[in-house]
């Protein structure tokens, strides 16, 4: 499923960068989510924070 239209990013590619150490801020300079239209923002942000919840605990 597509997260972010404008630059054609998948929940699945943001899950694995989020995996591989990624917050919100490397997401967007990184692949670009949020630096278009900002729509998909609020979206990969919560998914930072679900995906990185586990590991901060
Ligand atoms: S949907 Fe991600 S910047 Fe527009």
């Amino acid at each position: 499923m597509y997260v972010c239209l404008c630059k054609g990013i998948s929940d699945k590619t943001i899950e694995a960068a989020i995996k591989q150490g990624a917050d919100f801020r490397c997401l967007r300079e990184q692949l670009g989510v949020g630096s278009d239209c900002g729509q998909c923002a609020p979206s990969a942000k919560a998914m930072v924070k679900i995906h990185k919840a586990p590991q901060a605990a």
